[in-house]
C-alpha cells in the first residue's frame, strides 16, 4: 500500500514508517520537525509540512494519494499541556480536524491513530480495558479524547473509517539501531535513567514514594516501540475490510514499579544507579496497565518483547 505517515520523523511515528517500509509498503512522511528529526524515518520522501496548513495538506494528499495514513503528528507532553493547553488543542485536534477533511476531500477512507492512556485518567479498576470511564485529567489527553471523537463521526458519515491505538508507555527502540528515542526535553523515565546510570546527566529523580504500590512508587505498563509498531501495520491490513472507528489498546498486561526499572536499568547499563526520591509529580495516576485482549482479538497482535528488551534495545540506541 501507498502510506502517508504524519509525525514519521517523531519516537514512536519513525518506527512505524521503518517498519512500514520493512513489510513492503510505500511511504511517505509529513513532518513540521519541531519536535521530530530528519535522521530517524527510512530514506523515503518526507515533506516539511505542519498539518495548521489546511490547503498545503490537502495539495499532499491530491497528490500522493495514500490508500491509508498512520497519524502520528501531535504534542505530546502533558506537564507541557497543563501549562500550554491552546498549543495541545490547536496541534492535536485542529491539526487533526485538517487531516481528517483533506482525507474526506481526497476520498482516503483508512486511518491508523495515535492515542493513548492518558484518555482514560485515573483508572477506576485495573488492568484498565477500552471500555473504562474515560476522564482525561490533563489537556495532552483530552485533545487525544477529542480526536477519538472526530474520528466516531467521520466513520458515522462513511468518510475515514480508524483504529485509534491506546499506547501505554512507549519505550524501546529499533533493534537494528536505524531510530530510536530522542526528546528534548527528555522527561520519561527510562532514557533518563539508563543515562543517569551511563552519568551522561545528572542525578534522577524518582517522583513519590508513598502510592499504595507493593514499593510505593508508580506502576506502569511499558511497551516496545517495535511492538507497537507492528500493531500500525496489523491495523492498517484490518482495515481494508474493516470498517468503524474501533479503539484499541496496547501495553503488555504487565506492570513495573519505579524502582523496579531503575534496579533493571542499572543492570543493563552495568553501573549503579544513584537517585534522589522527592515528592510526587502532579498528575501521575498510581497503576496504569492495560488490558489487551481486544488487540489480540481484533488484531491477534499481542507484546513480543519484556522490559529487559525494552531496556537493551534502548541503552544499545544510546550508547551509540
Ligand atoms: N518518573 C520518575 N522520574 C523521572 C521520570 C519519570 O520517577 O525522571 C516516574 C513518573 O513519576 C512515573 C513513571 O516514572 O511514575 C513513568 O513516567 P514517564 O514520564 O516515563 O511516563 P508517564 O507514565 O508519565 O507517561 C505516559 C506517556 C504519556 C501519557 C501518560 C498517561 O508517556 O504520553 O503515560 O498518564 F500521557
Amino acid at each position: 500500500m501507498r502510506l502517508l505517515v504524519t509525525g514519521g520523523a517523531g519516537y514512536v511515528g519513525s518506527h512505524a514508517a521503518w517498519a512500514a517500509v520493512d513489510a513492503g509498503h510505500e511511504v511517505v512522511v509529513v513532518d513540521n520537525l519541531s519536535t521530530g528529526h530528519r535522521d530517524l524515518p527510512p530514506p523515503v520522501e518526507l515533506v516539511e509540512l505542519d498539518l495548521l496548513d489546511a490547503e498545503g495538506l490537502s495539495a499532499l494528499l491530491a497528490r500522493v494519494r495514500p490508500d491509508a495514513v498512520l497519524h502520528f503528528a501531535a504534542r505530546a507532553q502533558v506537564g507541557e499541556s497543563v501549562a500550554h493547553p491552546d498549543r495541545y488543542f490547536r496541534t492535536n485536534v485542529v491539526g487533526s480536524l485538517n487531516l481528517l477533511e483533506a482525507m474526506r476531500d481526497a476520498e482516503c477512507g483508512r486511518l491508523v491513530f495515535s492515542s493513548t492512556a492518558a484518555v482514560y485518567g485515573e483508572p477506576e479498576s485495573t488492568p484498565i480495558r477500552e471500555d473504562a470511564a474515560m476522564r482525561p485529567t490533563n489537556p495532552y489527553g483530552r485533545s487525544k479524547r477529542m480526536v477519538e471523537e472526530l474520528l466516531e463521526a467521520w466513520s458515522d458519515r462513511g468518510w475515514v473509517h480508524s483504529i485509534a491505538l491506546r499506547y501505554f508507555n512507549a519505550a524501546g527502540a529499533d533493534a537494528a539501531g536505524r531510530t530510536g528515542e530522542r526528546h528534548d526535553p527528555e522527561t520519561h523515565l527510562i532514557p533518563n535513567a539508563l543515562l543517569a546510570a551511563a552519568g551522561k546527566r545528572s542525578r534522577l529523580k524518582l517522583f513519590g514514594t508513598d502510592y499504595p504500590t507493593r514499593d510505593g512508587t508508580c506502576v506502569r505498563d511499558y511497551v516496545h516501540v517495535s511492538d507497537l509498531a507492528d500493531a500500525h501495520l496489523r491495523a492498517i491490513d484490518w482495515l481494508e475490510d474493516g470498517t468503524g472507528a474501533a479503539a484499541i489498546n496496547l501495553g503488555t498486561g504487565t506492570g513495573y514499579t519505579v524502582r523496579e526499572v531503575l534496579t533493571e536499568a542499572a543492570a543493563v547499563v552495568g553501573a549503579p544507579l544513584v537517585f534522589d526520591e522527592v515528592a510526587r509529580r502532579p498528575g501521575d495516576p498510581a497503576v496504569l496497565v492495560a488490558s489487551f485482549e481486544r488487540a489480540t482479538e481484533i488484531l491477534g497482535w499481542s507484546p513480543q518483547r519484556d522490559l529487559r528488551e525494552i531496556l537493551a534495545s534502548a541503552w544499545e540506541w544510546h550508547r551509540r
